[in-house]
């Protein structure tokens, strides 16, 4: 039940430490990392400080015993024995006596017993010996070495000197690195904290856009380092949420905007109809109002197709293979004789002549204009554009259905007044109308051509306007499956 208690201690140690700031974590680990780094080279340094220190010592008294035995062997050994550097030497017979000695050095008692002598002898190394015994207050150091005549010679050199420099230098190390870390770590708090000052500015920028809502844009570091190309992509991110909002206030305001009109007029003529009952063509009334209502009812469509499309950002509402050659006289059957088809050149069968059987030989089979999408959207495409077209003209419109190249091009011809060339871009905007008052009445709010293009980009293709003279022609393309 209850939780274990290192656990939890471990747990708490680890939140503490998530809770802390950037520049604390970084500087503590920064830290860490160099007391470690000069811990262990204060370390390496004594060592090879006392192994340097001790092969000296260790050279100078093999060299004073060495000096000593060939003055033995030549029987030349001054009866007063001196060294310049303080070492001792202890000469002792085959029998244990001592011959000569350093002044100040025991004379009766040697060094070393024999048999410990005789494993230094063997050993061929220097070996540490504690001077108390003998009245001397170090440690000291001991080279044994045989000379003629089964003598020995001892020498021995305190070694105190090299323990007051190690200490002397490990009293350094230990004030030093303390200090020079403090000192690093006082560096790196310092350029941490530079280092992320621009983010904190980026911070309090965000914070002021969050504010006031009015200065849009965050600061941009002069460094082009990674904070820069960070500043600039969250602006580039603020512009395009700034579009994005721009066009949705526009959407709405442009729908209320085009709402009210027919509201008005509903309203207007049942006010009338009410305020003067008596002589009151309820009839007509009822038609007027079922207009301006089925206005509304198209409005709220497109207004829901565009959604649907802003919805699904750029992509198909299906991917389902739609054959084009079947779709397109299908959808355009609707219009009567207001319209002819012509699907790869040749006229289209209409649909009676499929259901008896005989399936689209003039078309060269079924199935040949296949693209990848969604039927129904594609299907309004068809839909606004002849529309629009049976608007204008005068002859019927010509709906065409042919395959260049990799794509299938649908086009809608009429032979109306067309469309200026600067204007032919700015109509496939939302709520962008070009027709004369008179005319407004059997349009829609100017979302027609919008949906088409954003349906034929979703769906990976294009469209443009271009010139029939006489007329205008719509042009789709859309990608074969
Ligand atoms: N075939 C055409 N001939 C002339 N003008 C056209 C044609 N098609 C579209 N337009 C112009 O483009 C404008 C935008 O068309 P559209 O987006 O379908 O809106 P709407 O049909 O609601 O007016 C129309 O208002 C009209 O002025
Ligand atoms: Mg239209």
């Amino acid at each position: 039940m209850a939780a274990d208690p290192p656990a939890q201690g471990t747990r708490r140690t680890a939140g503490w430490w998530r809770r802390r700031s950037l520049r604390f974590r970084l500087t503590a680990v920064a830290s860490a990392v160099l007391a470690l780094a000069l811990a262990v080279s204060a370390y390496v340094m004594i060592g090879v400080l006392g192994q340097a220190l001790l092969t000296t010592i260790d050279d100078a008294i093999y060299q004073r015993a060495r000096d000593t035995v060939s003055l033995a062997d030549a029987g030349r050994l001054p009866g007063e024995m001196t060294t310049p550097d303080g070492t001792l030497l202890q000469v002792i017979d085959a029998w244990g006596r001592i011959t000569h000695a350093t002044t100040g050095t025991d004379r009766l008692v040697p060094l070393l017993d024999p048999g410990e002598r005789a494993a230094a002898i063997a050993k061929g190394r220097g070996r540490f010996l504690d001077g108390g015994p003998y009245g001397i207050p170090h440690v000291l150091r001991v080279r044994v070495l045989s000379a003629d005549h089964g003598r020995t010679v001892i020498a021995a050199r305190p070694f105190g000197e090299v323990e007051t420099s190690l200490s002397t230098a490990g009293h350094v190390l230990v004030v030093g690195t303390p200090l020079l870390l403090v000192l690093l770590a006082g560096a790196s708090w310092v350029i941490i904290g530079r280092t992320l000052r621009p983010i904190a500015s980026l911070r309090r920028g965000a914070e002021e856009i969050t504010d006031t809502a009015r200065s849009r844009r965050l600061p941009v570091p002069e460094a082009r380092d990674e904070v820069h190309s960070l500043a600039t992509t969250l602006n580039d991110m603020l512009a395009r949420l700034e579009k994005a909002d721009a066009r949705q206030r526009a959407l709405v305001s442009d729908a209320a905007h085009e709402l009210r009109s027919p509201l008005a007029s509903i309203r207007l003529q049942l006010e009338v109809a009410l305020g003067h009952p008596e002589g009151q063509d309820w009839r007509e009334t009822a038609e007027g109002v079922l207009e301006d209502t089925l206005r509304l009812a198209r409005l709220a469509e497109d207004l829901l197709a565009l959604a649907r499309l802003d919805e699904r950002g750029g992509t198909p509402g299906r991917g389902e293979p739609v054959e084009l050659d079947q779709l397109i006289p299908q959808t355009a059957e609707r219009y009567g004789e207001a319209v002819t088809v012509s699907v790869a050149g040749a006229p289209a069968r209409w649909p009676e002549a499929r259901e008896t059987g005989e399936k689209d030989e003039a078309n060269g089979g079924e199935g040949t204009i296949v693209v990848t999408g969604d039927a129904l959207d594609l299907g309004r495409v068809l839909v606004n554009l002849v529309d629009n077209a049976l608007r204008h003209t005068t002859a019927p419109v010509r709906i065409e259905l042919r395959t260049e190249g990799a794509d299938a091009v649908l086009t809608v011809t009429d032979d109306g007044p067309g469309i200026p060339e600067p204007d032919r871009e700015r109509v496939f905007d939302r709520f962008t109308r070009l027709d004369s008052a008179r005319s407004r009445d059997e349009g829609g709010a100017g979302l027609g051509l919008a949906i088409v293009r954003e349906t034929v980009n979703a769906h990976g293709g294009a469209v443009h306007l271009e010139d029939a003279s006489p007329g205008l022609r719509a042009v789709v393309r859309l990608p074969l499956s």
